[in-house]
């Protein structure tokens, strides 16, 4: 099989990446995080395309540079069309196109999404397909059977919040910086996930809902605060963990129903939320009970990448999947 060399552009919310894939291998990965959305508390939709557009072309050149790639040595630019914040996608877009056409290579439109998933196959172990993938970000919650590289079909999504979403917006109510994912993480490992039980969102199907979840915390924390205004430095800890104890529960919930009704026993888990230490200890616990099979990618290929979307382009590439210069970023793009 030809393997080609693809540049890959990722710039769908606040990371701005590039990515150089040569003989199947991801030779370089660089990501530019945005910083300057933490002191507003979320991603900030106008800042983050000003950002891209000042982060791109040196995140570009360092990633070609890494790889030991001339640009005429490139078989394919591939780039997110979608989903994710327009003006961001607008500014990976464009510049695709643009270096595309100057250097008369093929172009290729990613699905974020779909590379997400597709992220397990950048390194061992890799899943064989058919397999089941659990894909927890801060913008999505979906469980998909993935059929092959080509072919997958979502059997249950988030009817509101993402669980990075109820992550951040949870650290949030308990004061800590955006985005708080990562810090509720750290804290809840020293404390007590069953103290404080709030209520798991149950839905009909495969589907999650976590918007009740943030509701009960707010309740909560109002509530114990007016009786105890240092509530919550006191008790973070076991705050922490149990709602991060819920958050799993609420995930696994629909995990374990989705793969017995499937039959599939290799279970893949992808997306920034995948880093949880917590989600991935449960994981392997309920592998071991279910004989299931997990495959987690590294953490630089679980959050927003351009790896995953050179690795998704190359299977397109394969396929002859090419987008033309009249492709559009497409906010809402489905899987
Ligand atoms: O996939 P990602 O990097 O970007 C999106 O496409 O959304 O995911 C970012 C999300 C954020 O909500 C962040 O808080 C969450 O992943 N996250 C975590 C952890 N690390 C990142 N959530 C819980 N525990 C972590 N260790
Ligand atoms: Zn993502």
């Amino acid at each position: 099989m030809h393997h080609p060399t693809i540049l890959a552009i990722e710039s769908s919310c606040d990371d701005t990446s590039a990515a150089v894939l040569v003989n199947g291998e991801i030779r370089a990965n660089v990501v530019a995080t945005q910083q300057v959305h933490e002191q507003y508390g979320g991603v900030v939709p106008e800042l983050a395309s000003r950002a891209h557009q000042q982060h791109l072309i040196p995140v570009v050149n360092a990633a070609l540079q890494k790889a030991g790639v001339a640009r005429h040595d490139l078989d394919a630019i591939a780039f997110t069309q979608g989903p994710g914040l327009l003006g961001s996608l607008l500014v990976g877009g464009m510049f695709a196109k643009t270096l595309a056409l100057a250097l008369g290579k093929p172009l290729i439109a990613v699905n974020h999404m779909r590379a997400h998933i597709l992220a397990h196959f950048i390194e061992e172990p890799r899943p064989i397909f058919p397999f089941l993938c659990l894909t927890v970000s801060g913008g999505h919650t979906q469980l998909v059977v993935v059929k092959s590289a080509l072919e997958m079909e979502i059997i249950g999504q988030t009817i509101d919040d993402a669980a990075g979403e109820a992550f951040d917006k949870t650290a949030k109510l308990l004061g800590l910086p955006y985005p708080g994912g990562p810090h509720l993480d750290k804290l809840a490992r020293e404390g007590n996930p069953t103290r404080f039980p709030f209520p798991v969102g149950a839905m009909p199907g495969y589907d999650f809902s976590f918007s009740g979840l943030k509701t009960a915390v707010l309740y909560f924390l109002k509530k114990e605060t007016t009786q105890n205004p240092d509530f919550v430095q006191q008790n973070l800890a076991d705050l922490c963990a149990s709602i991060q104890h819920t958050i799993i529960q609420t995930l696994l919930r629909q995990l374990r129903r989705a793969a017995a009704d499937n039959g599939l026993t290799q279970i893949a888990l992808a997306g920034g939320v995948a880093a949880n230490s917590g989600l991935r200890q449960a994981l392997q616990d309920e592998a071991a009970v279910q004989g299931w099979q997990v495959f987690i990618p590294a953490f630089q290929y679980c959050t927003d990448n351009a790896g995953m979307v050179a690795k998704t382009a190359e299977f397109q590439y394969q396929a002859g999947d090419f987008a033309t210069q009249l492709v559009s970023s497409d906010p809402r793009l489905k899987l």
